[in-house]
Formats: structure tokens, C-alpha cells, sequence
């Protein structure tokens, strides 16, 4: 079994009988972009799609050691271990989750000029240690953005109390710094 990047293939060679065997044979899938890499030993269908012209697909293996999620009609569930899954299943509500795991890292990146986490209901983030958000450039805009203000304020003063010349109660001026990027309502 091996990917071809170049050729945007992947192919299998399989052993048909002890004296039939095919070499490099394209391994399809159910979809253009759709890529998987059978492991070796993994039982696979072959078709002839022309005048000995074969193609492997659909894996036929027995059941991994990993315990199969519940599943209903329609449900969709890729795992490649106890931990690593990506699960589309229907609710009774008719909606449907989506649930991505895994036990290694997670990661979302986009190119483009946006990520966005959009909920219609809450966003909880959780974490056992530390969490940062860096920001190469703009705000940090926590709560309503159009009543939010800086974090270290720069358009307040204090009142105080004076003593010696400026006896009494007074006031003091703005802040020096300016205000920060970072935006609290
Ligand atoms: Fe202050």
C-alpha cells in the first residue's frame, strides 16, 4: 500500500490466489478527494473496470479491537482508535451532531481572513492548564462590542484627598498610557 502525492492516487497490490496477484492497482473510494491507505493485510474488493484494467476498494476487515459507537440509520462514524472519531449522528429532534475527537492534537486553521465559532446557545471553552489567545494585530473584544472599553481605562479619574497646599477633596487627572487593545464591556 502507498500514496503517490504526485499522481493523487493511492495504490494497493493485492494477492488474489497464490499464483494471481495484481501490482499497483489504484485503491478508489467513494469520493474525488476522498483518500484512504489500507494497511497491509486488509482485505479488499477487486473490480475489473476495463480489459484488464482493476481497481481495489472497500476494505472488508474484521471488526477493530475499539468498541463501535451506537449507531442509527443514516449515521456516519469514521475511528480510527478508542479516542479518534469523527461522528455525524441524527438526533430525535431530527438535527444532527457532529462530534470530532481525538487523542492527539486538534487543529483548525484557515488561510483565509476568517475562523469563525458561531452558536446559536452558549461556547464553553475548557481547559485543564493554561489558555492564551494571541493576536498579531487589532482588538480583543470581550462582550458587546459597541459598549465595550479598554481594559486599562484611559478616560477616568480618581477623587483624593490632598493634603498641605492642596488641602481637601480633589481629583485627579487621566492616566498617562493610553487605553489597551484589549476591550471589555
Ligand atoms: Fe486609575
Amino acid at each position: 500500500m502507498f500514496a503517490e502525492p504526485a499522481e493523487r492516487h493511492v495504490y494497493v497490490s493485492v494477492k488474489v490466489t497464490p499464483e494471481e496477484y495484481y501490482e499497483k492497482i489504484a485503491f478508489a473510494t467513494t469520493k474525488s478527494g476522498l483518500w484512504v491507505v489500507p494497511e497491509v493485510g486488509d482485505m479488499v474488493e477487486i473490480y475489473e473496470i476495463g480489459r484488464e484494467s482493476y481497481v481495489a476498494r472497500t476494505p472488508h476487515n474484521p471488526p477493530q479491537e475499539f468498541d463501535m459507537p451506537p449507531l442509527s440509520e443514516g449515521d456516519f462514524c469514521l475511528k480510527f482508535n478508542a479516542e479518534t472519531e469523527l461522528m455525524f449522528s441524527e438526533q430525535s429532534d431530527g438535527s444532527i451532531n457532529l462530534d470530532v475527537r481525538a487523542d492527539g492534537n486538534i487543529t483548525l486553521s484557515a488561510t483565509g481572513e476568517t475562523l469563525d465559532v458561531v452558536s446559536a446557545g452558549d461556547v464553553n471553552l475548557t481547559a485543564a492548564s493554561d489558555s492564551r489567545v494571541h493576536v498579531d494585530g487589532g482588538d480583543v473584544v470581550i462582550g458587546d462590542e459597541a459598549n465595550a472599553v479598554g481594559v486599562a481605562k484611559a478616560d477616568h479619574t480618581h477623587p483624593y484627598v490632598g493634603g498641605g497646599d492642596n488641602s481637601g477633596s480633589r481629583t485627579s487627572g487621566p492616566p498617562n498610557e493610553a487605553g489597551t487593545t484589549t476591550l471589555v464591556e
